[in-house]
């Protein structure tokens, strides 16, 4: 397979032969008409780097440093849910790879490993991503597993009130658990590799949400009751470190800031959830100007690959941020509506 991808677009072309298209379009869709997703690649794109020659480069190091710690890469792998719907063992990989390269893997609350098992993949390059729904109790005792199994950075995300909108989904019949009706089986059937492995290894279910106290937290139940409150008893109770996703307005980044979290992540879920949403990286430079050294201010949306644009205009916005990219990606600009 690595000698037929050379680009993340020729990813995206072999995944969308590989896979069935609920679950490709799970991946690849976003909210609305995608204008959303599509803005935040189209935004990259305009930023334009200027090249400065003969500067002695022989030495180059990609490390960064994100609280204090020293990571290989400056990006890492973002919350994705759902990811062994990609490929049976997906979130294995991405394991894997976070320590491999060096760089922190997040584990999404719908993800379909448990946090114990992904605290074991992954050692200290694992984080945790937190949802809370309609039972504060649940999140809580999710944020009480997270501690005991040793996780250190937790991230809070709060741009989903409510699932997006996504018209692939919803073409598809796309929910979870997965329901087979007669349009999924000739799906499947249509993608034999994937349906034989999946079936081998069993479908992947969401593996943190089942057991809570008795309750369960199911996928598409209201996010809404998260509020600054809420934030603030999060902040009163989790030790470690403290990050917020979902941040566009530079005055909830300074909110951020006095609740005292650690880090905020400058995102619009990569278009998934407000298709009128503005572009993450718009968004960036007046966020970063507002919390200037207060906090640490993370990124994604849009970014594609290494050799289109950096995460940010000026070389100290660049400095400060650090990118999580999601894989495969959705929205490739040349089809995708494909
Ligand atoms: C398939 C998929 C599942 C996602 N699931 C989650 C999730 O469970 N939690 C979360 O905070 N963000 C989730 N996201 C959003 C990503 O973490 C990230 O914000 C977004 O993908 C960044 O935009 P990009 O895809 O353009 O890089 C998901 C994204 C994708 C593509």
């Amino acid at each position: 397979m690595s000698n037929k991808i050379f680009s993340l677009s020729d990813a995206r072309k072999y995944a969308r032969r590989r896979m069935p298209r609920m679950t490709f379009d799970y991946i690849d869709g976003s909210a609305g008409d995608e204008r959303a997703c599509a803005l935040n690649v189209e935004a990259i794109e305009a930023i334009r780097m200027l090249p400065r020659v003969l500067v002695n480069v022989e030495n180059r190091s990609l490390q960064t440093s994100l609280f204090g710690e020293t990571w290989q890469l400056p990006f890492g792998i973002a919350p994705m849910g759902m990811c062994n719907l990609t490929w049976p063992g997906a979130d294995a990989m991405l394991a894997r790879a976070a320590r491999q390269y060096g760089m922190p893997i997040v584990l999404s609350t719908m993800a379909s490993s448990s946090i114990e098992v992904t605290a074991e993949r992954a050692g200290d390059h694992a984080w945790f991503q937190l949802y809370v729904g309609e039972s504060e109790e649940v999140g809580f005792h999710l944020v009480e597993r997270a501690e005991a199994a040793g996780y250190r950075n937790l991230i809070l995300t709060v741009d989903v009130p409510e699932i997006g909108s996504r018209p692939r989904e919803k073409r598809n019949g796309f929910q979870s658990p997965v329901h087979i009706g007669p349009k999924q089986f000739f799906d499947f059937a249509f993608h034999p590799q994937w349906s034989l492995r999946t079936l081998a290894t069993g479908v992947p279910t969401l593996a943190n949400v089942n057991v809570a106290g008795g309750k369960k937290f199911k996928r598409n139940e209201a996010r809404g009751k998260v509020d600054w409150a809420f934030l603030e008893r999060l902040r009163a109770r989790w030790q470690g470190k403290l990050i917020v996703k979902g941040i566009l307005d530079a005055d909830d980044a300074e909110d951020c800031v006095t609740i005292g979290a650690d880090a905020i992540i400058v995102s619009n879920h990569g278009g998934r959830q407000l298709d009128g949403a503005r572009s993450s990286i718009s968004a960036l430079p007046e966020i970063v100007d507002a919390v200037g050294s207060d906090i640490e201010v993370h990124f994604d949306g849009g970014i594609r690959s290494g050799w289109r644009g950096t995460p940010g205009r000026s070389r100290s916005h660049a400095r400060r941020g650090t990118c999580y990219r999601s894989i495969p990606s959705p929205c490739q600009r040349d089809d995708r509506h494909a």
